[in-house]
């Protein structure tokens, strides 16, 4: 079967007039090729030690710290609103060289896991950041060797205590985040030995070395100096994020993701094409964080931006989607 071919000249105007489907706003709905809805994004959230009542995020417009009271009021909102999940990041009063706080029963982030599934129960997935460098002193994702080197094996040996203790604390989701070689196996391992075979794996296989993650790093109070360039992924590499979305795949993961979102949609596309499991990606702070200063400036639409941005990202194949801004939109009707 073959379509009209496209004008002969002469003729008085174009017999293919793609703009036909595009005349009434229930025409487009009919043609729309990608749906973003509510069960498809999960909203980051940061919990402070300590905090009686939520501060603001100066980089981070909209965005707040919270107390365990606060978050447990902002995931009810979240389930009501008919999100798919929750990702919880703890920001701890007290840092040391191997991040103890990540282990501790009590530590803030496993303190907001319990707090988080005792409101929610199953109604949203309750996910967990699972890397060490809002516990650590230096910043970094895992711990350093004597050459002030981060020491992928040890650092392991702490991802897996560190994935029992979210499991215990109920977490369903454990995000691994870190970056070290082995993460996926070593945490499926810990949680299959430790009984929690239903507890699932969402890798951050292709996260890269980037400059948008800046605010996130006030959100979390980080200490970090310099940077991350030894783990995570060179911005110039998309074969690279391939590979290691493969080898979380083969180590056991459930979801992998593609992280920032927006300047790597490519990755994101290439990962999506050859992926058995769920690929999901993380719109990050400071891709928020450029929508929402651009629009205070009144320079573009914030709404229509976040948006487009979204669907965007479920276009070049995420089945789901991190945003800080997912439950101001569903809550306000944008996306429902
Ligand atoms: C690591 C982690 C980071 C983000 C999510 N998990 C920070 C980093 O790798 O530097 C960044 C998310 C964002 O910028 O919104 N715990």
């Amino acid at each position: 079967m073959s379509a009209p071919t496209s004008d002969t000249p002469g003729d008085l105007g174009p017999s293919i007039r793609p703009r036909r489907l595009r005349s009434t706003a229930a025409m487009r709905g009919l043609v729309r090729e990608t749906e973003l809805r509510p069960h498809q994004l999960v909203l980051p959230v940061f919990v402070r030690e300590g905090l009686d009542a939520p501060q603001p995020i100066a980089s981070m417009p909209g965005v707040e710290q919270h107390s365990l009271d606060s978050v447990r009021a902002i995931s009810a909102r979240a389930a009501a609103a008919g999100l798919g999940g929750i990702m919880l990041f703890g920001v701890p009063e007290r840092r040391d060289a191997v991040g103890s706080g990540a282990t501790d029963p009590q530590g803030i982030l496993n303190a907001a896991a319990r707090a988080v599934v005792a409101e929610v129960g199953e109604s949203l997935v309750v996910q967990t950041d699972l890397c060490l460098d809002e516990f650590t002193d230096h910043g970094h994702c895992g711990v350093l060797d004597a050459q002030g080197r981060v020491d992928n094996d040890a650092s392991l040996e702490r991802y897996a205590a560190m994935a029992v203790a979210q499991a215990e604390a109920g977490a369903q989701l454990l995000g691994l985040s870190g970056m070290m070689d082995g993460q996926t196996r070593v945490a499926r391992a810990a949680l299959d030995a430790a009984g929690f075979t239903n507890v699932a794996l969402l890798a951050y296989s292709a996260k890269y070395a980037s400059a948008f993650y800046g605010p996130f790093r006030d959100a979390v109070e980080s200490p970090l100096q310099g940077d991350r360039r030894t783990y995570q992924l060179d911005p110039a590499n998309a074969r690279e994020g391939v590979r290691e979305a493969a080898l979380d795949v083969q180590e056991g993961a459930d979801i992998v993701m593609v992280k920032p979102a927006l300047a790597y949609l490519d990755v994101l596309r290439r990962v999506a094409d050859v992926s058995p499991v769920p690929v999901w990606a993380y719109m990050v702070s400071g891709e928020h964080a450029m929508i929402a200063a651009a629009a205070q400036r009144g320079w573009i639409d914030g709404d229509r931006a976040q948006l487009e941005a979204l669907v965007s990202i479920r276009r070049a194949g995420a089945d789901a989607v991190l945003s800080y801004a997912s439950l101001d939109l569903v809550e306000r009707g944008l996306i429902a």
